[in-house]
């Protein structure tokens, strides 16, 4: 019988925390710092320590025999936890310091991608402002802007003008409103095509990818407004079929694997690609290291294998003897978020309907932004939930899963309308 910590305390790490408390094998889960979903699962406990708290999360795993932790969010991964981790002789799910600084750097991943011929977006990268405009105003297209460092999910801006590219590059270089992530930035070439991400366990060597999903990134239905963390994600993804998930498996996460093996810095954990597929084919626009948010809550209700067996055995290097199973099956989330998201905060509002949304409708609801005051669940702000729900089909999926968002009720819910209705990412 095994201990996990589960780092993280986002809608990510409830839906993974969900998961570990089915399996047979776990009989404590601790949470750090969790939430109020994650308190209410079975034989689980969250911890009052901080994700990013490196030397307090390594204490809590000695303290509590902790016999494998799952890292959630990119920043204590950035940070080196999991090597730490290895110091103090804790098992981990999750890539080493030198790996995450595929997700960290932009510039170095960028590097990494063009050396080791996986296809990506062309990109220059750029410290001095003037330099930056001068090659801005040299090109005929307009470039994205890349903020190069971890900017929680809000360092790229995709400009329409070139006036709108040039005030980004003055917003990251000059006025550093990004902090250090924007002190150095890439002008890349701007794709067009279908977005879908694509996510592989990974053991150090061989890997398996999770049923495709795609992500709505834009606040708005219809893909209006502006990027968020997400607002919605569905499995299986219609942009991708067999043959192109294996052709992304050996163009893009095979070379990648290998070439940090022959570092000596093997990538063990969840790699996940972000990718566009256009008329030239599947491109890399990013890495991350680390399952995406909102992706897991939808994609992780189809899991019928132990996904404790599944992440010891990234850890350990043995993925080969353990075979993943999925069900043959739709799955959606649909993310509530509070008025302000994603640029300000909102006051704490009562939340009601969510026994409806489960009992009633079969969803399964992760929390992210919600706390408990006197006894009642609250919205805290952000993204505050992700209601679940499978089917035979995306539509099927999609339509119990707003049912579900329809039974539940805070002051300022905002959601999309189109979350698995609507091709994601599509320009013309
Ligand atoms: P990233 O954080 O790198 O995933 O970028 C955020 C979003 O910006 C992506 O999900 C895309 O929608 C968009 N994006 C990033 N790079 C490009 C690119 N080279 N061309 C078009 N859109 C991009
Ligand atoms: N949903 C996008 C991400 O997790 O990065």
């Amino acid at each position: 019988m095994s201990c996990v910590l589960v780092v993280g305390g986002g809608g990510r790490e409830h839906a993974l925390a969900w998961a570990l408390s089915h399996s047979p094998s776990v009989d404590r889960l601790l949470v750090a710092p969790g939430n109020p979903g994650t308190a209410a699962l079975n034989r689980t406990e969250n911890a009052a320590v901080a994700a990013d708290d490196v030397a307090g999360l390594v204490a809590l795993c000695r303290r509590e025999s902790v016999d494998l932790a799952v890292i959630g969010p990119e920043d204590p991964l950035a940070a080196g936890i999991v090597d730490a981790l290895a110091s103090a002789g804790v098992a981990a799910f999750g890539p080493s310091a030198a790996c995450a600084r595929l997700e960290a750097s932009k510039a170095y991943c960028k590097r990494f991608l063009i050396d080791n011929g996986i296809p990506t977006a062309a990109a220059e990268v750029f410290e001095d402002p003037d330099a930056a405009l001068a090659h801005l105003a040299s090109r005929p297209d307009v470039p994205v802007v890349k903020a190069s460092g971890l900017a929680a999910g809000k360092g790229v801006i995709v400009p329409e003008t070139p006036g709108e590219a040039a005030s980004a590059v003055r917003a990251m270089l000059t006025e550093r409103r990004f902090g250090s992530a924007g002190e150095q930035i890439l002008l890349e070439e701007r794709l067009w095509g279908r977005e879908v991400s694509v996510l592989a366990f990974c053991d150090g060597e061989r890997f398996a990818v999770l049923p495709p999903a795609q992500d709505h990134k834009r606040l708005g239905t219809g893909d209006e407004g502006p990027n968020t963390g997400g607002m919605g994600a569905f499995t299986p993804s219609p942009a991708i079929d067999d043959r192109l998930l294996e052709r992304i498996g050996q163009q893009v996460i095979a070379p990648t694997l290998a070439a940090l093996k022959r570092a000596g810095t093997p990538y063990r954990g969840l790699l996940y690609a972000g990718l566009m597929i256009t008329g030239d084919g599947p491109k890399v626009i990013e890495f991350n290291c680390r399952f995406g948010d909102p992706e897991t809550q939808a994609v992780i209700r189809l899991l019928r294998s132990d996904l404790f067996e599944v992440m010891v055995a990234c850890a350990t290097g043995s993925l080969s003897g353990v075979p993943i199973e999925w069900a043959p099956a739709a799955s959606v989330a649909i993310v509530m978020a509070s008025a302000g998201y994603p640029v300000a905060g909102s006051d704490p509002a009562p939340i009601s309907g969510l026994d409806i949304a489960e009992q009633e409708e079969g969803c399964v609801v992760f929390h992210a932004g919600t706390g408990v005051i006197d006894g009642a669940l609250h919205a805290n702000g952000g993204r505050v939930l992700a209601v679940t729900a499978t089917g035979m089909d995306v539509d099927a999926a999609a339509d119990r899963a707003y049912r579900g968002v329809a039974a539940i009720g805070f002051e300022g819910a905002q959601h999309r309308a189109d979350i698995g209705r609507a091709p994601a990412g599509v320009r013309p």
